[in-house]
């Protein structure tokens, strides 16, 4: 059964269609990317996966749960528990310092536990900033600390919209260091991405167009077992067969 099964949601905003009819499935620890033009619908169908939005129409069966039916209250337990949202409008809070962003979302989940949060900071290369400020961390370290708070309560689904779009190459190679890692831990993880190299990682990409699936791309990313690279050289090697054969 799949992780996460998407059946017909549509999106209509006033007289936009942000999205029509999509139908997706994304297996228990599957690393899928999400690819396509500005405007296409990847944030509406990362709000509507992460809790944070409804489709108009259509199912969205996540863990075995109807989400798009759930009620509000029961939507926010459900983000809490199962899924690690590193989204760019999700700020960091101005008065607290990074440690301390980490902790509060620890704190809404269980119980805050400093050793931990500074060992997630840790994890994305900041444990020296801990008790820094937001205002006194660059864009790319904010972003760190995002995805520290996401992580620290080990989601079972990790949802990124556009993680590295704003760093650096150093910091793009440590967000997708900890991305990596999390999908040999067995996390499911979907990431919105303009970047190639980016998408390259995941196993499938997915590629929306005004709105709908245009196409979906099979990537041989890290989780890709030997058995279906042989399934995938498959056709090449029947092809060359073809072609052997249509010289005799
Ligand atoms: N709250 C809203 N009200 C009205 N229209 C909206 C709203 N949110 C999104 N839209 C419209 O829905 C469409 C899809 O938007 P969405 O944010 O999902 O695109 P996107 O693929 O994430 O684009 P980008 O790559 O620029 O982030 C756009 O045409 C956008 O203008
Ligand atoms: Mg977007």
């Amino acid at each position: 059964m799949p992780i996460l099964d998407i059946k017909g949601i549509s999106k209509i905003y006033g007289s936009v269609k942000a999205l029509h009819n999509v139908d997706l499935a994304v297996e228990q620890g599957e690393w899928l990317a999400i690819m396509g033009p500005s405007g296409s619908g990847k944030t509406t169908m990362m709000n509507i996966i992460g809790c944070m939005d409804k489709p108009t129409e259509g199912k969205v069966i996540l863990d075995g749960v109807d989400i798009a039916a759930e009620s509000a209250r029961n939507l926010t337990a459900v983000r809490r528990e199962k899924i690690g949202l590193i989204f760019q409008q999700f700020h960091l809070i101005n008065y607290l310092t990074a440690l301390e962003n980490v902790m509060v979302a620890q704190y809404y989940h269980s119980m805050p536990d400093e050793k931990e949060a500074l060992q997630a900071l840790d994890r994305v290369g900041l444990s020296n900033r801990a008790k820094h400020l937001p205002s006194q961390l660059s864009g790319g370290e904010q972003q760190r600390v995002c995805i520290a708070r996401a992580l620290i309560n080990y989601p079972m689904l990790v949802l990124a919209d556009e993680p590295t779009g704003n760093l650096d190459e150093a910091n793009e190679g440590i967000v997708l260091d900890i991305f990596k890692q999390l999908h040999r831990e067995g996390s499911t993880v979907i990431v919105v991405t303009h970047d190639p190299e980016v998408a390259q990682e995941a196993q499938r990409t997915v590629v929306l167009e005004h709105g709908r699936i245009a196409r979906i791309i099979a990537n041989g990313g890290p989780g890709q077992t030997n058995a279906s690279r042989l399934e995938d050289g498959a056709p090449d090697s029947q092809s060359r067969q073809a072609a052997e054969r249509s010289k005799e």
